[in-house]
């Protein structure tokens, strides 16, 4: 049987506070004209609780995809999170995010590419399914990159939004689903965009600290030329890849950087019409790895995408790296019941977190436990000396 891959479920989460450009310009100095006119934002959301995380926000997006597919998380053998804001540099936030969810049968692990860490995410999931590793895969895009940039850094603090989306992707037989991929990357450009400090090369330190090296460093207009260049080409070499042409395809979700990063490479060098082109960048900002889901997923809601329709997923960021996807859409799950809504967010989902509980509380009972017998085994060893007076060897105690 031919092993294809179709996107099954799909869903976003993005924080309450929302972060205006009015409010920004009181932070430094820029201006609501500025903002839009060169990027196209109008606002962004942020994460502003110490509780909501990167990981939180992939749980909330996660649920929803899980929701759309009318699958168990249990159904999942494997959870990849795209991320450029983990929960730490280990473990990996997809861990996290498992165990919050309750997928009990999935492997996890996180995936690094930046802003297009989403699509690079998707191609592995397909990978995985039509290699037989797998048969049902959760992608997740999350970001709270608001805690990594420098908030007087009007270069940077202007540009970037906290969000989550995720999407399902399980095997089918029918032909359709995800249908090609690109990936590319040139390291040479590592340093056009990067956050310096906090890996093994520049430990935290003072000195890192007192740099700001510890916040999003990026040459913008670098950055602007490269992400033209490559999204026109990417999304050219996917529709090719795919045998087919510009004309076939319904719709194009660019990465959300900038409106006019997506108008010179969609626009005017691929010649797509505007109408076609998905856009949320106004209410969003970037979020980097998150953009292209929660597009995705806000297209998916709107009624851009029907089932049959080709659609260019599209993304370029730090490393530097670029992919695109070419994804035939659905056909869509029967809508999930309100018993199994319920059966999920009320049982499954307190379940999850109950039985996540245990294990750390049996965790360190055991620990304690051990520890215990330890030393009853060490002053075991102190207090009854051995014929030869030097003390019990562990072995004679058996
Ligand atoms: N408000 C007001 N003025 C500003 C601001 C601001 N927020 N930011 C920069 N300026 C000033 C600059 O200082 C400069 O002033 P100067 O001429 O006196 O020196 C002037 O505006 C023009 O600056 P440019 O850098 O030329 O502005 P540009 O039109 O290139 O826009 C921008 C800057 C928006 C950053 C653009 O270059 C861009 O979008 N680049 C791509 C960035 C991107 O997409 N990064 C994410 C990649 S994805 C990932 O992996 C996370």
């Amino acid at each position: 049987m031919a092993r294809y891959s179709r996107i099954i479920g799909w869903g976003m989460y993005v924080p309450e506070r929302v972060l205006t450009n009015d409010e920004l310009s009181r932070m430094v100095d820029t201006s609501d004209e500025w903002i839009r006119t060169r990027t196209g934002i109008r606002e962004r959301r942020i994460v502003d609780k110490p509780a909501e995380t990167t990981a939180t926000l992939a749980e909330r997006a996660a649920r929803a995809a899980l929701d759309k597919a009318g699958i168990p998380p249990t159904a999942l053998d494997m959870v990849i999170v795209s991320t450029s804001s983990p929960e730490h540099l280990f473990p990996a936030t997809a861990c996290i995010v498992q165990d919050a969810i309750g997928a009990t049968n999935a492997g996890a692990y996180d995936l690094s590419a930046a802003c297009s860490g989403f699509v690079y995410a998707l191609a592995m999931a397909h990978g995985l399914i039509v290699s037989e590793q797998a048969d049902t895969v959760m992608v997740i895009g999350a970001e709270t990159l608001s805690r990594l940039v420098n908030w007087q850094d009007r270069n940077t603090c202007v540009l970037f939004g906290d969000g989550a989306g995720a999407v399902i992707l399980q095997v089918s037989d029918t032909p359709g689903g995800v249908l090609a991929t690109v990936l590319g990357s040139d390291g040479s450009g590592a340093h056009l965009l990067s956050l310096p400090a906090g890996g093994s090369r520049k430990p935290p330190s003072l000195e890192t600290i007192r740099n700001g090296d510890h916040y999003i460093h990026m040459d913008g207009k670098a950055v602007f030329r490269f992400a033209t260049r490559v999204m026109a080409e990417a999304t050219r070499e996917v529709v090719e890849k795919a045998g087919l042409s510009l004309e076939d395809i319904a719709l194009i979700i660019p990465h959300q950087a900038n409106i006019r990063i997506i108008e010179s490479s969609v626009v005017r060098q691929l010649r797509f019409p505007w109408e076609r082109v998905f856009v949320n960048l106004d209410r969003y900002g970037n979020t980097s790895t998150a953009s292209i889901p929660i597009a995705l997923t806000e297209a998916v809601e709107a009624g851009k995408l029907r089932p049959g329709d080709y659609a260019v997923l599209v993304g370029f960021g730090a490393g530097l790296t670029w992919a695109a996807a070419l994804i035939q859409w659905g056909p869509e799950a029967p809508p999930v019941t309100w018993w199994q809504r319920m059966w999920w967010h009320v049982l499954w989902y307190r379940w999850s977190r109950l039985r996540s509980l245990y294990r750390r509380v049996r965790r360190r009972f055991f620990a304690l436990y051990f520890r215990g017998r330890e030393q009853v085994e060490q002053w075991t060893f102190t207090r009854e000396p051995s014929p030869d007076g030097r003390g019990k060897d562990r072995t004679d105690q058996k």
